[in-house]
């Protein structure tokens, strides 16, 4: 570690103050942002990560064994102990994901027709469309919280997996719109109003389903309303800083993908949507590239260097998968040609696919060193 190249990754995000990790999913999002964060603190900068449902063995490593709703300090001591030096200063906090209606329903529903029935009623729909942002809206409402409210030089938020990157951003402006609208008013009122709102026939649905399935989906739906509201408070005022903070020269949006078509494809679309938002794009970083495995070589001659040690038989099969790996490595490189081309912006920061899972701070250290190479 070290490096002090303008070049580098370290030269690109100098002056930038929030960086948002977008992508699709299981592209290493998560993975990233704690790398990233990671590494600008090892280089000496104060650094708090905001993570969505890390991996449990990732959030121990990172002392997140439950949620605080705080950011908490990472001992220096701790890292040190695992052979990871830094000389910044390095916070994380995960939000968690729980709080979605269908997960609510999944929770609660007894059995899988009942649940197939909630999600597929006209008013649970309506509902849930309002507030798909929920999840989202906490985590931007705590990134701007950090932002104003503490003195982090940089703070990186992890984002859940979304092929549409404005859903995510745009989650608070829709739900505020929706709280201050008068829909969630009557909702929200004592004394049955929802039948007029929605008409009696889909609040008699909830009856027979509470009914039914002893679920009271509306306690439950107004329940959750409520806490919202909750959190929420005083978020009102704020949106519109929120919103400028996410256009900031400040703000870098870094596109993570992996090499494979699919992700690759939404890099590109994600990148389009940031851009027609005006947010301004800032690295791609392709994570879980393979590398090669001949190096150049044919076959034969790596069989042949691998003899005196492997013996003819597992010489030959080692120099095979090699093989195997750099035809990985060419699929690889094309999908990255093309995503640079397509992206046209700066050299793509391209990490190894690994070969184990990054769950400990050593590994996320191997990933920052990749990052800031
Ligand atoms: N470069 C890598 N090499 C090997 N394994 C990796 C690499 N990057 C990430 N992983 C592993 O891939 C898995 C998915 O990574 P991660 O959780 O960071 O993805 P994500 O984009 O956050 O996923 P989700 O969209 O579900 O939130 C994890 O098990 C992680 O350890
Ligand atoms: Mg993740």
């Amino acid at each position: 570690m070290g490096a002090k190249s303008e070049h580098g990754l370290r030269g690109r995000l100098r002056g930038k103050r929030v960086l948002v990790c977008v992508g699709a999913g299981g592209v290493g999002k998560t993975t990233t942002s704690a790398a990233l964060a990671l590494g600008l603190a090892a280089r000496g900068q104060k650094v708090a990560v905001v993570t969505i449902d890390p991996a449990k063995r990732l959030a121990s490593a990172l002392g997140l064994e439950e949620l605080s709703g705080e950011p908490h300090r990472i001992d220096s001591a701790r890292l040190a102990a695992q052979g990871v030096e830094i000389e910044g200063e390095l916070w994380a906090m995960m939000l968690d994901a729980k709080r979605t209606f269908d997960e609510i329903v999944t929770r609660l529903a007894p059995d899988e027709r009942a649940r197939e029935e909630i999600l597929a009623n006209p008013v649970y729909t309506e509902l849930s469309t309002a507030v798909a942002g929920s999840h989202e809206l906490s985590a931007i409402a705590k990134l701007y919280e950090l932002y104003e409210e503490h003195d982090f030089d940089v703070i990186v938020l992890d984002t859940p997996p979304s092929r549409n990157a404005l859903d995510f951003l745009n989650a608070p402006n829709r739900l505020l719109g929706f709280l201050d609208g008068r829909a969630l008013q009557v909702f929200l009122a004592p004394g049955g109003l929802t039948a007029r709102l929605f008409g009696r026939g889909t609040a008699l649905i909830f009856a027979i389903f509470a009914r039914i399935t002893g679920v009271d989906m509306l306690g439950e739906l107004s329940r959750f309303f409520r806490s919202l509201t909750g959190v929420l408070d005083g978020f009102g005022e704020r949106t519109r800083g929120v919103a400028a903070l996410l256009r900031s020269p400040h703000t870098a949006f870094l596109i993570v993908t992996s090499p494979e078509l699919e992700p690759a494809r939404e890099a590109v679309f994600l990148a389009e949507q940031l851009a027609a938002a005006g947010m301004a794009g800032g690295e791609l970083i392709v994570n879980r590239v393979n590398r090669e495995g001949l190096r150049g070589r044919s076959v034969q001659e790596v069989a042949q260097l691998l003899e005196g040690e492997l013996g003819a038989a597992l010489a030959a099969k080692v120099a095979s998968n090699l093989a195997d790996f750099d035809v990985l490595a060419r699929r690889d490189r094309e999908t990255i040609d093309r995503l640079s081309r397509s992206l046209s912006e700066r050299e793509p920061i391209l990490v190894p696919h690994l070969d184990e899972e990054v769950q400990d701070l050593l590994g996320l250290a191997g990933i920052a060193d990749h990052l800031f190479a």
